[in-house]
C-alpha cells in the first residue's frame, strides 16, 4: 500500500543531489543512497522510509507511508540536520509514538537532503519486523 495523504500538510523537501550513506544501525547494515533511483511508492520519495524499503529493510509502516499512523517511528541519531523539517501533520502522529525522543521521526515524512550521511535507529519494538531482503 502507498499513496499519499491528501487531508494534510506537505512536508516542504529539499531533494538530494549527490550520493550519501544511511546506516541503519541496530541492523550494522549502510546504504549509500542514489538521489536518481526510482521511489518505491511507499512514503514521500526520497524519504528514510522509502530508501530503506527499496534498499531491503522492512520497518514496519501500518498505513502505507501516508503519516496517519506511528508505527514508522525512527531516530535519526545523525544527520538530522539535513532532514525535511517535521510538519504539524508528523509532529501530532508522533506524539502518539512510544519512547518520544528530539531525535524521533517519522521515516515516512523524513526526506534527507544527501548534506549529511544519517545514521538511524529503528526502535526495539520495530526491530522484530525488521526484515532484510536477499
Ligand atoms: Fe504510517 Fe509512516 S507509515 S505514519
Amino acid at each position: 500500500m502507498g499513496g499519499t495523504n491528501p487531508y494534510i500538510e506537505k512536508p516542504k523537501v529539499e531533494k538530494a543531489t549527490r550520493r550519501f550513506k544511511i546506516t541503519f544501525v541496530n541492523l550494522n547494515k549502510t546504504i549509500e543512497v542514489d538521489p536518481d533511483a526510482p521511489s518505491c511508492g511507499t512514503g514521500i520519495p526520497g524519504s528514510v522510509l522509502d530508501i530503506a524499503l527499496r534498499s531491503g529493510v522492512d520497518i514496519d509502516h501500518a498505513c502505507g507511508g501516508v503519516c496517519a499512523c506511528s508505527t514508522c517511528h525512527v531516530w535519526i541519531k545523525k544527520g538530522l540536520k539535513s532532514c525535511s523539517d517535521p510538519t504539524d501533520a508528523e509532529n501530532d502522529m508522533l506524539d502518539l509514538a512510544p519512547d518520544l525522543k528530539s531525535s524521533s521521526r517519522l521515516s515516512c515524512q523524513c526526506v534527507p537532503n544527501g548534506a549529511e550521511d544519517l545514521e538511524v535507529e529503528i526502535p526495539s519494538w520495530n526491530r522484530n519486523l525488521v526484515r532484510e531482503g536477499h
